[in-house]
């Protein structure tokens, strides 16, 4: 049969490489529209919680998991032969940045290499994971192609960024539209018929560089934007102008302006990575790209100002007697995601400036400042008034929806605000600072 009536008729097999945000919500759905799916992990515990039907990602439908996994349209396995098994095969591994913050492939070439090793004729292979232009035809296809396999005749390979944001409740996989290019137009054609099986739009561009650098544009649009509103409150927080005022009354013109709103910094896994992708790949072609770097340098200088903020707030009491309570370390509101957090800088600062730092967030029961180079373990201290109470300052780092905020405000000595979450709450205006 070919590829083509194997998609049509569903009974293409599917992998997915890499079960973490990305992979899972995708598997989900491809199995949900009627496809076979694998899944593919090198984490023995998210192979097995998939197995028993344990769900570890918020932003699925847990009576979809259960579904799929209870009539077995989807399982999970760590062993790569499964991939010989494969029609299609998404590759959804991590992209982070080395201690240099120059990309690191290692996972991409890794997960290439358990498909060359287990490939055969009629696959189609698409990569997911962002990346710069040129990873998918300069890395990967190297690999993949044999003497004999041809790209667009034997095999296909394309590029197709996800989308998804993590928390949002109204756009999920299969309604977000999804951008994808091919190796050759035959590719381009497959990865849309795929994809258009279970996903509300298909867009297909011309290559999978263009869809590389799509993907980049959309996160590099989000980090400069914020970046230019961080500065802006750097200069209100001078001119004694409420930037979150300014942003409110701009955002009401209907055309030509989109909303950033200020911030501790950036994290997750693509707003702070993704821009390196693209300014590493540029210095090939003798090209600096300004806005990125500048950029950078702004979002990673918050965190050190909202640490100065709380140095000012707490004018005569040294740090060595001073409790901070931090509120919310996951990166954005209402989940459990931590990684490149701007909460974990800033208790990092604030541990090494000596103060007695604290932390709590419903969704992260335990961290630790590792990456920052603190081994510590810090658990979420349960949220009383006790503890409200004793804290010389409560920072509220990340908005989650779950906390109370009129009842905060109401039991803390002294609030810095970083996200304007406070804004609704009526009373104790004198305790609460905004960035
Ligand atoms: N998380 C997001 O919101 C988001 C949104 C859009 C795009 N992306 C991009 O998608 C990609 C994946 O991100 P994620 O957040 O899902 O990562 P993740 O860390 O949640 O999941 C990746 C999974 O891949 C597995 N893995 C790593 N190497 C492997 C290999 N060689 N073989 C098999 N499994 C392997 C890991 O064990 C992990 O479970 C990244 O490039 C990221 O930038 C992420």
């Amino acid at each position: 049969m070919l590829l083509k009536e194997k998609i049509l008729s569903k009974k293409a097999k599917v992998c997915i490489i890499g079960l973490g945000y990305v992979g899972l919500p995708e598997a989900v759905a491809a199995a949900n529209a009627g496809f076979r799916v694998f899944g593919f992990d090198l984490d023995k515990t998210k192979v097995n919680n998939v197995n028993r039907g344990k769900l570890y990602i918020s932003d699925i439908e847990e009576q979809d998991f259960k579904r799929v996994i209870r009539s077995g349209a989807l399982s999970a396995t760590t062993d790569p032969r499964i991939l010989s098994e494969a029609d299609v095969i998404c590759v959804a591994v991590p992209t982070p940045f080395n201690v240099y913050k120059e990309p690191d492939l290692s996972y991409v070439l890794k997960a290439t290499e358990f498909i060359a090793k287990n490939s055969r004729k009629g696959q189609l292979v698409i990569l997911e994971s962002t990346t710069y232009p040129g990873t998918t035809r300069e890395v990967m296809l190297p690999v993949l192609k044999k003497k004999e396999m041809k790209p667009g005749r034997d095999f296909f390979l394309a590029f197709s960024p996800e989308r998804i944001d993590p928390g949002n409740s109204d756009f999920h996989t299969t309604n977000t539209p999804k951008v994808a290019g091919g190796i050759t137009p035959r590719c381009t054609e497959m990865v849309k018929l795929f994809y258009s099986q279970f996903i509300i739009k298909v867009i297909p561009v011309s290559s999978p560089e263009v869809a590389e650098l799509t993907k980049l544009l959309e996160n590099i649009f989000r980090n400069v934007n914020i970046a230019l509103v961080n500065e802006l409150m750097l200069l209100c927080d001078r001119m004694k102008i409420n930037i979150w005022e300014v942003v409110e009354a701009a955002k009401t013109k209907p055309f030509g302006f989109m909303s950033f709103m200020p911030g501790p910094g950036v994290g997750g896994h693509c707003i702070p990575v993704d821009p390196v992708y693209l300014s590493w790949k540029a210095k090939e072609f003798d090209f600096h790209t300004r806005f990125i770097e500048l950029a950078a340098e702004v979002n990673s200088n918050m965190p050190y100002y909202v640490v100065s903020k709380v140095n000012a707030l707490l004018r005569k009491k040294s740090p060595e007697d001073s409790t901070v309570l931090v509120l919310g370390v996951a990166f954005k509101k209402g989940i459990s995601d931590m990684r490149n957090s701007p909460s974990l800088k800033i208790m990092d600062l604030m541990q090494k400036e000596g103060f007695d730092v604290l932390y709590n967030d419903p969704y992260v029961p335990s961290t630790s400042l590792r990456e920052h180079g603190g081994g510590k373990i810090y658990r979420s201290s349960k949220l009383t008034s006790k503890l409200l109470r004793s804290a010389d300052c409560v920072v509220v780092v990340t908005d989650h929806p779950d906390y109370d905020y009129e009842w905060i405000a109401r039991h803390a000595k002294c609030i810095l605000d970083t996200r304007n979450a406070l804004k609704g709450v009526k009373g104790c205006r004198d305790k609460i600072v905004r960035l």
